[in-house]
């Protein structure tokens, strides 16, 4: 039987995922599927955090490009994160697995505040953690909470769930000669400006050598087999 990879790792799930085919909210299927893909892979004995984004809800570069301030729009979006982690604990305790919400916006009758020392702890018991709020401070992206997370709790890598399959060449849905990368430097990421996270995200996984797996989420099955080893998605590393 294969055995997973990593002893401890960073799950990023974009708020877009959990929408599902709708564009907007909380596809209560779309969430049950995604907490049994969770729970199969915390089953491997892998000690698993999350991070959230928001963007299901609400979009704070869309909003303030429509005119509101930046960083009131970034404050809404840190919010839109925490009703996605309370959705996914909802989903996930339901299932039987353990979970942790920290926010990094201290609102302690809704949940814990973050603090790493105790986050650490939850996944040494093997509960899995769900930051929200990302870093607290706008003009972050949740991208960026993940690369700053993986960090904080030496994560080994960090797992990005998207709605694409990898890294493409061209957009796979303008040119159908697009080709998936398998594997990528952090410099080639941010020399050619693919979008795999922003530079700020990337920089520090580069500074602090922490890979990223950038898969398909919505493919049954995936988180796992990342976890694997298997050929799944794109590989940025140094
Ligand atoms: P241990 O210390 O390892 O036993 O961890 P624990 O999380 O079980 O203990 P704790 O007594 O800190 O927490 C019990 C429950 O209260 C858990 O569900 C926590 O998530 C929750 N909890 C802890 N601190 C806070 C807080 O500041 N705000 C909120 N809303 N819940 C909290």
């Amino acid at each position: 039987m294969k055995k997973a990879q990593y002893k401890r790792i960073l799950l990023k799930i974009s708020g877009e995922v959990l929408s599902g085919e709708g564009n907007f909210g909380i596809d209560s299927e779309v969430m049950l599927q995604l907490a049994r893909e969770i729970r199969e892979v915390k089953n491997l004995g892998v000690e698993m955090a999350v991070v959230i984004g928001g963007g299901n809800i609400f979009r704070g570069i869309a909003a303030s490009s429509k005119g509101m301030d930046r960083a009131s729009a970034d404050y809404m979006g840190m919010l839109a994160t925490v009703l996605n982690a309370l959705a996914l604990q909802d989903a996930l305790e339901k299932l039987g697995v353990q979970t942790r919400v920290q926010t990094a916006i201290e609102m302690r009758e809704i949940a814990e505040p973050y603090i790493r020392r105790k986050a650490i702890r939850h996944l040494e018991k093997s509960r899995l953690v769900i930051f929200a709020a990302g870093t607290g401070n706008p003009y972050f992206t949740t991208d960026t909470t993940a690369s700053l997370r993986a960090m904080e709790i030496g994560a080994e890598v960090i797992l990005k769930g998207t709605k694409v399959e990898g890294v493409y060449d061209y957009d796979p849905m303008v040119d159908r000669r697009a080709k998936r990368y398998e594997e990528l430097t952090y410099l080639d990421v941010l020399k050619k400006q693919l979008k795999v996270m922003d530079a700020t995200a990337i920089s520090l996984c580069m500074d602090h050598h922490i890979p990223i797996v950038v898969f398909n989420l919505k493919k049954k099955g995936n988180i796992k087999r990342v976890v694997l080893g298997e050929n799944v998605g794109t590989r940025v590393r140094g």
